[in-house]
């Protein structure tokens, strides 16, 4: 399978852009390749260092227009190692025109296809909603990080995805698998069994990374927001637990 991961959960506040973000640099840190490529308008994770991209004509919107090439939206970060494929708001219009055929849904994946084999890992930050971009994001990659957070609505929330995950390997044929279950803003596992049903627990237990990430108010830093938290506190709780999942998905994808 093709290391292609997109980080999705279709509640938004669980921390998707933040997780997409931090466990992207966590792994380029650790020395390998990796392209983040942000899928949604909101533009989030592209905002690090300003590559938002508004104002700029190389950026996901243009690829998907077909005006530029993959490699030409590319750039790279004050991470070696470390690329990102920007958004920026102009993805919401050019959503809305490729949501009209299905066969669409395929675009993204297609269009990776050209630069996946430079990149030891692929990852997507995904919009939390049901919309074309999201089944755009989830149909390009081979595996799925759902970020949650341990609330009472979380089981429910997760059933919804795996819905959608099942409606895009009948419609695209694609081997989408599921990675694992990140909680985000989770300070142990008590918290976690707290909010769920036993019964289901004891069948999705497998699914859960061993890494929680930690309530941190290191992200309300202005800096920290936008930035992976570890160029300015290494030390911050969530740092070192990003840093924890990216081993857990450098030892699960085979990229040591
Ligand atoms: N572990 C955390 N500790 C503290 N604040 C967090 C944490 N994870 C997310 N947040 C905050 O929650 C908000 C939503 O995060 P974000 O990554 O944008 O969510 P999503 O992409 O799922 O909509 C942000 O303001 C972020 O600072
Ligand atoms: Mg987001």
């Amino acid at each position: 399978m093709r290391n292609v991961l997109t980080i999705s959960g279709l509640k938004g506040g669980t921390g998707k852009s933040i997780t997409a973000l931090n466990l992207s640099a966590s792994v380029a840190l650790y020395g390998k390749k990796v392209l983040l490529i942000d899928c949604d308008p909101r533009a989030n994770v592209s905002r690090w260092r300003k590559i938002d991209s508004n104002g700029n004509d190389h950026d996901l919107t243009q690829v998907l227009s077909g005006r530029i090439r993959v490699p030409d939206a590319v750039s790279g970060t004050d991470i070696d190692g470390l690329d990102i494929l920007p958004s920026g708001f102009g993805l919401f219009s050019m959503s809305l025109k490729l949501t009209r055929r299905t066969e669409n849904e395929k675009l993204l994946r297609l269009i990776i296809g050209e630069i996946e084999h430079d990149y030891d890992i692929i990852i997507l930050d995904s919009p939390s909603s049901c919309g074309y971009l999201s089944i755009a994001a989830l149909t390009a990659a081979d595996w799925l990080a759902a970020v949650v957070t341990p609330d009472d609505d979380w089981v429910c929330d997760f059933h919804s995805l795996i819905n959608i995950v099942r409606y895009i390997r009948k419609s695209h044929n694609a081997p989408l698998g599921i990675a694992g279950i990140l909680f985000n803003r989770c300070n142990g596992v008590e918290q976690m069994e707290h909010r769920t049903d036993p019964q289901v627990l004891k069948q999705i237990r497998p699914l859960i990374y061993k890494t929680m990430i930690p309530d941190d108010e290191t992200f309300a830093r202005e800096q920290c927001f936008h930035s992976p938290l570890s160029l300015y506190d290494i030390k911050a709780k969530a740092s070192q637990a990003y840093l924890e999942m990216a081993r857990e998905i450098i030892c699960a994808f085979n990229l040591n």
